[in-house]
Order: C-alpha cells, then sequence, then structure tokens
C-alpha cells in the first residue's frame, strides 16, 4: 500500500519542534499539575518516581510511538487512519471512539479551563488576600462554581479561545501557539519552584514529595503509576495519530515521541517542586489532589508567602495555559475527522465542534452546585462532571489505548507497523524490542488497568 500518494494536499508541520511542542502542549495539562505531584507524595515518593519513569519508557512511549506511527502512515484523522490501514473492517469503530472521546473530554475539560481563567482574575484582583485557611477558601470556590452565569461565561469565553487557535490551522494556529505557549509553561513553572524551593521550611515538602520509601511500592502503586501515565501522555483517543498525520513521511519518530514523553514527566516533576515545598512551608495544610489543591488548598497559603499574590495569579495563568494547549488537541481530532471525512472547511468544522461540546459542557458546569440534580445524579451517586470523565476521562481513553496496540501489533501486520512508526529513524534496532512491547507487554499493561476501572465503578455498586 503507497502511504500518500494522489491526496488532496495536507498541511505538516513546519518544524519537529512544532510537533514535539503541539504533542507535549496536549499532554501535558490539569493530569501534570494537580495529580501527578500528589500521586508521588503518597505512593512511595522517588520510589514511585522510578517506578513511572520506567513505564513511560516500557509502555507510554511505545504506545504514543505507535499512535504518531499510525498517524504519519496513513496521513489521516484517526477515523481514516484505520480505515485506510484496514479498509472495510471494524477498526473504524475504534477511531470514531477515539472522535466521541475528543470532543466528550473537550466538553467538561473547558469548564475547568474557564474556573481557571476566573481563577486567575480573582487572584489578580487580590481576592485571597484575607483568606488563610482551606476553610474559607473552600466557602469563597463553592460559591464559585456554583455561580451558573459566571461559570458559563467562562466556559464559553476558553471554547472560543481553543477555537481560535485552531481555526488558524496547523502551522499558523496550533503550531504558532504552542511555539509560544509551551516556552511560557515552562517559565512559569521554573519561576514558581524557584519561589517555592526558596522558602523557609521548604525541606519539609521535599521529603513530603521524594523521599523514597519502599515499603509503601505495591501491586496497586504499578496501576496508578500505569494509569497516570497514559492519562498524562494524551494517549489513547487519537490526538496522536491526528498530529502524527501532520508530521512529514521522513521524521523520525522515535526521537519526536521521546522528547514529548521527557517533557511531559519534566513538567509533572516541576509542579511537585513547586506546590509542596510551598504547602508544607506554610505548615498545617493537608496535602490533596485536583481540584481541591489548586482551587481550595493553594488559595489559603498564597498570601502567606512573600509575593504570593503574584505567584498566585501566575499559577492559574499557568493552569489555564495548560488546558488550552491540550484543549487544542481535543478539538482539532474532531476537527481533522470533519475536513478529511465530510469535506467541511476548517473553520466551520472548529465552530461546530466547539458549539457542540460547549452545549455539551452545560450540565458539566452546572454540576457543581448551580443544580442540585445535576450535582449528585440518583443511583451514580456523583456530579455530572465526574461522570462525564469517568467515562471518557478514564473508560474510552483506556480502552482505546487497548484497541490501538491490538490493532498495531496484531492487526496492521508487523511490516506496516515497522513502515508506519519506526522508518527514517537513527535507531532502526529499536523496531524489533518496540514491536515486542507493543504486542505483550503493552496490551496486558492496559487490560489491567481496564479491569481495575470496571471494578471499581461496578464493584461498589
Ligand atoms: N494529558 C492530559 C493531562 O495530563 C489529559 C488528557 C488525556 C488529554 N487525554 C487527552 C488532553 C487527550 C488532551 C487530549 O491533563
Amino acid at each position: 500500500m503507497e502511504p500518500h500518494s494522489g491526496e488532496r494536499k495536507r498541511e505538516t508541520w513546519g518544524s519537529r519542534v512544532g510537533f514535539v511542542m503541539a504533542a507535549a502542549g496536549s499532554a501535558i495539562g490539569l493530569g501534570n499539575i494537580w495529580r501527578f505531584p500528589y500521586l508521588v507524595g503518597k505512593n512511595g515518593g522517588a520510589a514511585f518516581v522510578i517506578i513511572y519513569l520506567a513505564i513511560v519508557i516500557l509502555i507510554g512511549l511505545p504506545v504514543m510511538i505507535a499512535e504518531v506511527g499510525l498517524g504519519r502512515f496513513t496521513r489521516r484523522n484517526p477515523v481514516g487512519a484505520f480505515t485506510k490501514a484496514a479498509p472495510n473492517s471494524g477498526w473504524r469503530i475504534v477511531g470514531v471512539l477515539g472522535v466521541i472521546t475528543g470532543c466528550g473530554i473537550l466538553s467538561y475539560y473547558s469548564v475547568v479551563a474557564g474556573w481557571a481563567i476566573g481563577y486567575t482574575l480573582k487572584a489578580a484582583t487580590g481576592a485571597f488576600a484575607t483568606l488563610t485557611d482551606p476553610g474559607q477558601t473552600g466557602k469563597l470556590f463553592g460559591q464559585f462554581v456554583g455561580d451558573a452565569w459566571t461559570v458559563l461565561a467562562l466556559h464559553a469565553v476558553f471554547m472560543a479561545l481553543t477555537v481560535t487557535v485552531v481555526i488558524g490551522g496547523v502551522r499558523r494556529g496550533i503550531e504558532r501557539w504552542t511555539l509560544i505557549l509551551m516556552p511560557a509553561l515552562f517559565l512559569m513553572l521554573l519561576l514558581l519552584v524557584f519561589r517555592s524551593l526558596t522558602l523557609e521550611g521548604a525541606e519539609k515538602g521535599i521529603a513530603f514529595y521524594l523521599q523514597p520509601d519502599f515499603s509503601k511500592v505495591t501491586a496497586t502503586t504499578f496501576l496508578a503509576a500505569l494509569g497516570q501515565a497514559f492519562f498524562s501522555l494524551s494517549i489513547g483517543m487519537g490526538v496522536m495519530i491526528t498530529y502524527g498525520s501532520y508530521l512529514p513521511a521522513r521524521e523520525d519518530v522515535v526521537i519526536s515521541t521521546a522528547y514529548v514523553c521527557l517533557f511531559d514527566t519534566l513538567a509533572a516533576l516541576l509542579a511537585g517542586l513547586a506546590i509542596f515545598p510551598a504547602l508544607f512551608a506554610v505548615a498545617e495544610v493537608e496535602p490533596t489532589q485536583g481540584a481541591g489543591l489548586a482551587f481550595v488548598v493553594l488559595p489559603a497559603i498564597f498570601h502567606r508567602i512573600p509575593f504570593g499574590g503574584l505567584f498566585g495569579t501566575v499559577f492559574f495563568v499557568l493552569l489555564t495555559v495548560a488546558a488550552l494547549t491540550s484543549a487544542i488537541s481535543l478539538l482539532e481530532v474532531c476537527v481533522a475527522y470533519l475536513t478529511d471525512e465530510k469535506g467541511w472547511t476548517r473553520k466551520g468544522a472548529c465552530w461546530l465542534v466547539g458549539v457542540v461540546s460547549f452545549l455539551l459542557g452545560i450540565p458539566a458546569a452546572l454540576s457543581n452546585g448551580a443544580s442540585t440534580f445535576l450535582s449528585n445524579l440518583p443511583v451514580l451517586q456523583m456530579g455530572f462532571l465526574d461522570l462525564m470523565d469517568t467515562i471518557f476521562g478514564n473508560l474510552a481513553l483506556t480502552l482505546g489505548a487497548l484497541f490501538l496496540c491490538l490493532f498495531v501489533g496484531w492487526r496492521w501486520g508487523p511490516k506496516e507497523a515497522l513502515a508506519g512508526a519506526i522508518e527514517g529513524s537513527a535507531y532502526p534496532g529499536l523496531g524489533q524490542p518496540w514491536l515486542f512491547l507493543i504486542r505483550y507487554l503493552c496490551p496486558v499493561a492496559i487490560g489491567t488497568i481496564l479491569l481495575q476501572i470496571l471494578m471499581n465503578l461496578f464493584g461498589q455498586g
């Protein structure tokens, strides 16, 4: 099969750095900033970091290579990629699942990113200046997310921002913006790390974060690391297929993806160094994760550190930027599908997906207090946003990653898989080991996470 002949001209990245920044932008998101550090602290510090690194290299990287390779070879969105690599088969459903998942995640990601915008404004105008304990900031957060019009307006603003970037196209929209936003993100992170590490008492936070404790390493530790690695690397819904499809045919997939994994892991590690030393230096505040960490615990300590108002503002800008570059990739997957397969113009596709995801996000936006019903759904006993996250952010991504491995490892054919993923690499000798990992280790590992997710879901009921 000829990889790409006689087709409509397709945009490509302007440079390798452009691809790496866009893909790293997708990978570096809320997961790196508010989830990874806490997982490390709770699961044995440096011991967890070592396990996490091994998993990224042995499982995350091979799967990312497979995704990018499938995209580079077929030069298509996820649906088109599976259709082209396995014509007239049921595999295209995996691509469809990816596109739906993209729209699904985008809908609630945008809601949370809207909160970050709102909190940037709050921090910049000194709204936390008199608040000193999580009880007070918790109340403030409750009022904020419970106010329907505010959260909806911010959700709309963020979605419009995402649409604006993606409308510009691969090179003049996504690449141009991520080339600015990603260095800015790392600069802000380093600034926060510097502030945090120079506080008196910082070493207590470093001890909580990184002190190796191998006694905390159990089978669950591996599962936690595995799940985090997959989520963090944005694997499993075709972002990497789509971004890979804009790579020039001779690009070195192995090296480019290795950079993406490196930056993603670096950002996660730095986030911990920004957060925990500051938390422990101020003391008496329990570390936590997720929205509680970013919107409740941290605002309670900002004003207790010198220039805390400024650093608090930087923190929320960082959160917004991290979410924006991830949202861009989510939108691009759906837009690539509509333009490749359905002949839509980029502009029309961007607005359509943006509006649909905005509407789909409305119940999620109202599910943290604004609507009592949506905030605690009957039977499920969770809010609508959490439900969306469980279905799309958890279940669908894991399923997608599993099918991708099975496809590339077993269905596509070793010759095609190697041509798609490894050809053009400076390290062709990695082909066989890579194929082995994709066929055996990766599906087993991902299958195990899937089982755990299903058991959690149905075990509780
Ligand atoms: N990697 C993102 C994070 O760490 C979350 C994520 C998972 C994601 N899959 C994605 C983002 C797909 C964009 C596209 O927060």
